[in-house]
């Protein structure tokens, strides 16, 4: 017997079908059962008659939600039917059966946390699996189609490289270590061998609160290149967030369908070139809006919000106040307040997606900046070292991973944009 998915089935059409999977929903009479069965790659309503199987008939009769089958039989067109075919099942057989299964009652999200490891069955968190899937081959496709070379960091650390608030701290036999919120600095030590490197990596975040774009682990997609400035490096990211975004509208229009994402909303994200301004020119068009930001204070949600109100493409937010930003930022030579590094914004509410800099290659600047984070500039010894042998002009960024799936799918948090989400309140399960 040869089972081929429920997507091949319907795709087929006709004529006799062997399938397997598990029962998604079930009704019946005394004469008819209607089993849904669903696979990874869709649902199909299946019908048995009693008449065709008295003997087994209470079986039939009883089986649950979840329940794992194999159906054999033949589809045919019905429009009424959930996904348009129906099969006709002439033979069938229980692999596992199934207890009551708890979701279907109680759909609160506290309950569906707790059961994270049932609902991820569920059509909604299969759908989004699948194109977060997609968005990871994507990056490895982008990259390694650059000549990128895959590099991995250490993820037990000594010290930070963004806000010292948030690093986990981990005890390391008698000493104090950390969890890694970037690879930035190990990559930046490799850039001198590679030259062109890239990661998709766990970075971790011991955020303050818990909001529908901070996840305490996260998937954190970087890169690091030599020879490279600020308009080169938001290329690079422009290039990454369409393939991204191009990639999901090939492959995964059923899921999206699913999700009820409009793909028309993600189609001038390929389209249209994703406007450059400065953080500068962000305060006065804020001001024109009504809304007064102080030079020199960083951008808080309510602000990007407000200045991404009414695009259909992410923006690029370049030139950040130096005081306000990470230790590694330089100083951009043309205008000093401020650093040559960038944001990407995007739009419908999803705040920043990605974050980028130039690379400070100063020694003297570099200390200062740690000095004044607070930092221990003995900890930066090893990274302070590049610096001393034949420095280049080099740049980077970092993007959430969960951050584009969110906004792929129109998520009203990003928990629903990984399985197992790590926040402030939950770790289990
Ligand atoms: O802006 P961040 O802190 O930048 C860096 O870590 C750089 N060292 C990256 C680099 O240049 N290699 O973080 C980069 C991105 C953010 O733009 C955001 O998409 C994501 O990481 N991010 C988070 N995603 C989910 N939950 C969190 N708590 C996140 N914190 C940052
Ligand atoms: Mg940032």
């Amino acid at each position: 017997m040869k089972y081929i998915s429920i997507q091949e089935a319907i795709k087929k059409g006709k004529g006799k079908v062997s399938i397997r999977g598990w029962v998604y929903r079930e009704r019946g009479s005394n004469k008819l059962k209607f089993i849904t069965l669903r696979d990874s790659t869709n649902i199909i309503q299946c019908v048995l008659e009693r008449t065709n199987f008295e003997k087994t008939w209470e079986e039939i009769d009883s089986t649950k939600i979840e329940t794992s089958m194999e159906l054999h039989g033949t589809i045919k067109k019905d429009e009424r039917a959930p996904t348009g075919y129906e099969i006709q099942v002439t033979d069938y057989r229980v692999v596992g059966t199934s207890d009551n299964f708890p979701i279907g009652k109680d759909f609160s999200t506290g309950f569906l946390s707790d059961n994270r490891h049932l609902w991820l069955r569920s059509r909604k968190m299969v759908a989004i699996m699948k194109i977060r899937s997609t968005v990871f081959g994507a990056l490895h496709e982008y990259f390694r189609g650059l000549d990128y070379h895959e590099f991995q960091s250490p993820i037990i650390i000594p010290g930070g490289a963004e806000e010292g608030p948030t690093l986990f701290e981990i005890k390391y036999y008698k000493d104090v270590a950390f969890l890694c919120q970037t690879w930035q600095l190990y990559a930046e030590a490799a850039m001198f061998g590679l030259e062109k490197i890239y990661t998709i990596s766990p970075s971790f975040r011991a955020e303050k609160s818990s909001t529908s774009r901070h996840l305490c682990e996260y998937w954190h997609a970087e890169m690091e290149v030599a020879w490279t400035d600020l308009p080169e490096l938001m290329d690079l990211a422009e290039g990454m967030v369409k393939l991204c975004f191009k990639r999901v509208l090939e492959k995964n229009q059923l899921e999206l369908e699913i999700l009820k994402r409009d793909p028309k909303v993600l189609e001038p994200v390929i389209k249209k070139p994703f406007p450059r301004v400065t953080y500068t020119k962000v305060l006065e068009d804020l001001k024109k809006k009504k809304m007064k930001v102080e030079w020199g204070k960083d951008l808080r949600t309510l602000e990007e919000e407000k200045f991404m109100d009414g695009k259909d493409v992410p923006a690029f937010v370049t030139n950040y106040p130096k005081e306000e930003m990470a230790f590694y930022k330089p100083r951009d030579p043309k205008d000093k307040k401020t650093a040559l590094c960038f944001d990407l914004l995007g739009p419908e509410k999803m705040g920043e997606i990605i974050g980028g800099s130039v690379r400070d290659e100063n020694i003297e600047e570099l200390k200062a900046s740690l000095k004044a984070a607070g930092e221990d500039v003995d900890n930066y010894k090893y990274y302070l070292d590049t610096r001393k042998y034949g420095s280049v002009p080099h740049a980077g960024f970092g993007m959430g991973v969960e951050r584009i799936v969110r906004w792929i799918c129109g998520l009203e948090t990003i928990k629903d944009a990984i399985a197992f989400p790590r926040t402030m309140d939950r770790f289990k399960p």
